[in-house]
């Protein structure tokens, strides 16, 4: 191998290792719950999972994966294209669409994959998309994979008025206009403003895309996200989620809208045409979750309460997270060190959480991220908040909070 190339991987590592932001991988000897083996560590309570509603490990989502190995082996050996298409796959985007009132659905290998082709199959030279700067970095890679001639326009953080500024400057384009919003941002917890953004979208003729991954099963009367969140359920033109998270933590991902935006994407999205298709295993995996939810839709109800609890309990601590209505509740503690130190601390307790620093987040706003799942009884968040209270210091968090601000 070049020796210069070598040299450069080495000084690459070396850097993250100086900076403090080199990763390293922790390993599951068992399924993740609310607790998990992890090896080295022993038995230790998750709480940085995107299984939300504790369905990854679930019976009948893993009897449904079973069942499917036995009927259709491991893998489709190809594309959907070629012979990669099963009745699995069809039940499940038939039963997507319709959990989310759309007409059609498509899966993808992961919500990455269909992020990276939705923009570039739907967009053509001279048109606009405005996306939201801190949207998903799969959102960030398939803007970059679209035609050179298609502007890509980066409004400021849910500012709708820079966003309606951008919008009015483009009123006199031939193309077409796409906005693209997280439905829930993974790094704040925050919500799209999605009335406002609906209401843009219209008065603009811009075609809205929501990506969903950290709503669905978790914002709304019965988890269908957002939209419902909102009362819109109609209103957003096309969805791309993941099946990675509330939909039994699969590796999948999917897009959804009208029938011929679905076919557009199965006809011209590079990812779906040149890339396998999902096991038969994880569709019908998530379809068993997508059922769970849908016959017990009482369950988002109930994560919302635990939510609710988390957040009352670290509040009376002295943690202040930032304020939100999502799943994800993030705990600035400043600079980089400052979190990934306390993550370490309180994994050495018993408990999984992870600290998010830069370039993930800007300099300075380095945080906690903790997750709350459905798996999740009240002795176990008990248990996490226990270990928070003896691993972080009292004079400590206050210190940690301003220092993010
Ligand atoms: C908003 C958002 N979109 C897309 C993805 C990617 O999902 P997947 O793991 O299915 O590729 C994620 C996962 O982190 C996400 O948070």
């Amino acid at each position: 191998m070049s020796q210069k190339f070598f040299d450069r991987c080495e000084q690459g590592l070396a850097d993250l290792m100086r900076e403090g932001r080199y990763k390293t991988l922790k390993i599951f000897e068992g399924p993740v719950g609310a607790t998990a083996p992890i090896e080295g560590l022993g038995d230790t309570l998750i709480f940085c999972a995107n299984d939300y509603l504790g369905l990854a490990n679930h019976p009948e989502v893993v009897a449904a994966a079973r069942a499917a190995l036995e009927a259709f082996g491991a893998g489709t050996a190809s594309a959907r294209f070629i012979c990669g298409s099963t009745v699995a796959h069809r039940e499940l985007e038939t039963a997507l669409a319709r959990f989310l009132k759309v007409e059609a659905a498509l899966t993808y290998s992961s919500a990455f994959a269909a992020n990276n082709g939705v923009y570039p199959a739907l967009s053509k030279p001279g048109d606009v998309i405005f996306s939201d700067e801190l949207n998903h970095a799969s959102i960030i890679d398939g803007l970059r994979l679209c035609h050179r001639e298609v502007k890509r326009e980066i409004y400021k953080h849910s500012d709708m008025a820079d966003l309606e500024a951008r919008l009015k400057a483009h009123q006199g384009i031939s193309g077409c206009r796409f906005i693209v919003s997280d439905g829930v941002f993974s790094m704040e917890g925050d919500l799209v403003k999605l009335d406002r953004i609906v209401a843009l979208a219209r008065a603009h003729d811009a075609v809205l895309i929501i990506d969903d991954a950290h709503g669905l099963g978790v914002l709304g009367e019965t988890g269908r996200g957002i939209a419902e969140h909102y009362g819109l359920m109609d209103k957003v033109d096309v969805y791309t989620g993941t099946l990675g998270k509330t939909l039994g933590g699969i590796s999948g991902g999917f897009a959804a809208g009208p029938a011929t935006v679905v076919d557009s994407l199965l006809q011209f999205s590079r990812p779906h045409i040149f890339s396998n298709a999902i096991p038969v295993s994880s569709a019908r995996a998530s379809l068993a979750a997508l059922r769970i939810i849908e016959r017990q839709p009482q369950m988002v109800g109930d994560l919302r309460e635990k939510v609710g609890y988390m957040r009352g309990r670290l509040k009376a601590m002295g943690i202040q997270p930032i304020e939100g209505e999502s799943g994800i509740i993030p705990v600035l503690v400043g600079e980089t060190h400052a979190a990934i130190d306390l993550a370490q601390r309180l994994l050495q307790e018993g408990l999984y959480v992870v600290g998010f620093g830069f370039p993930v987040v800007p300099e300075g706003t380095a945080r906690l991220r903790i997750q709350v799942s459905g798996a999740h009884t009240r002795a176990d968040i008990d248990r996490a908040l226990a270990i928070i209270e003896r691993a972080w210091p009292r004079e400590d968090r206050g210190k940690r909070v301003a220092a993010g601000e």
